[in-house]
């Protein structure tokens, strides 16, 4: 019998039913990682695989299952569930699918929830390895309660010299203005730091800050499915996490830098101005992807 939302979820029930569906998805497609994949597209190099589908059908399951009257928004599925509800799952049932089709390594299955809008509870299954060694691992993350990889805790990097630092970013598929800026930005980071990294999964990309690997990582125009579950496990870890321009975060943004923290201001004394030129560009920035109706204190 699923439980009615009609107060605060205790954490350890909330965390402990996220990493039950997150999990479930990551069996899904570890079913499928060594297998030939039916890919459809969304756009010209969007794709979509047969596994994204079936593994949000697994992750829809046991949401409904425990809570049958919170809203979830998933990517492939899009919105079910009461918009009354103080609860938003959002959830990436395999966030990094052209790595996953290609048998390349950084994939990952994402679940975020959202209380009144602000991520309450996290949890991200990576993919590493490669064909024929393929393992898993698992980030979780609760509000106040610390950031977690199979169970040990984690923290941000101490690195404060932008010189000394690896970072991360991420291309969408819209090659729009925005992309545009980032290939910027990509080259003028690529010049003053030890590398920025590509990978292809935001979701991986956030937790590897979370981790320590990595100092930071930025992205315009991700979903909320691709941020829900990392930018709380960053958070917790103990990084930065703001909007492009500098502003607070929410997940419903459509730009994100997080951070080690100890970086962060000087992150964005570069990316902070052309993202604001973008801004006065009449790039539109507002918040997307946020359900009706739902409540979020952000
Ligand atoms: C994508 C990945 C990628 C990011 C894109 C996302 P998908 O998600 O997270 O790293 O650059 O913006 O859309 O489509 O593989 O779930
Ligand atoms: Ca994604
Ligand atoms: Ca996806």
């Amino acid at each position: 019998m699923g439980a009615k939302s009609t107060g605060p979820i205790s954490p350890n029930h909330l965390i402990e039913v996220v990493k039950t569906a997150a999990k479930t998805g990551a069996q899904v497609v570890m079913d499928a990682v060594n297998k030939p994949r039916n890919i459809t597209y969304k756009g010209l190099t969007d794709l979509v695989t047969e596994t994204d589908k079936m593994s949000e059908a697994a992750i829809l399951e046991v949401v409904k299952k425990n809570f049958d009257d919170h809203l979830i928004l998933g990517e492939e599925g899009g919105i079910i569930g009461d918009a009354a509800s103080d609860y938003l799952w959002c959830i990436d049932p395999l966030d990094g699918t052209t790595n996953f089709a290609h048998g390349y390594p950084s994939f990952a299955v994402s679940v975020g929830v959202l209380y009144r809008g602000n991520p309450a509870a996290a949890a991200v299954v990576e993919f590493v390895g490669g064909p024929m060694c393929w393992n898993t691992r698992i980030f979780s993350a609760t509000a106040g309660g610390g950031a977690f990889c199979n169970g040990e805790r984690i923290q941000v990097s101490a690195t404060n010299q932008v010189e000394r630092s690896l970072l991360v970013t991420g291309f969408g598929y819209d090659h729009d203005d925005a992309w545009a800026t980032n290939i910027d930005l990509f080259k003028e980071f690529t010049d003053v730091s030890r590398g920025v990294r590509r990978l292809g999964a935001a979701s991986v990309d956030m937790c590897h800050v979370a981790l320590g690997i990595v100092e930071a990582y930025w992205e315009y125009r991700l979903k909320p499915w691709d941020m829900a579950a990392g930018v709380l496990i960053v958070e917790e870890a103990g990084g930065a996490v703001t909007r492009m321009d500098g502003g607070k975060f929410c997940v419903f943004d459509r730009s994100v830098l997080v951070s080690n923290g100890a970086l962060h201001a000087k992150l964005l004394e570069k990316i902070g101005p052309p993202t604001e030129k973008l801004k006065n560009n009449g790039i539109d920035f507002s918040l997307w992807y946020k359900p009706k109706d739902y409540r979020a204190d952000v």
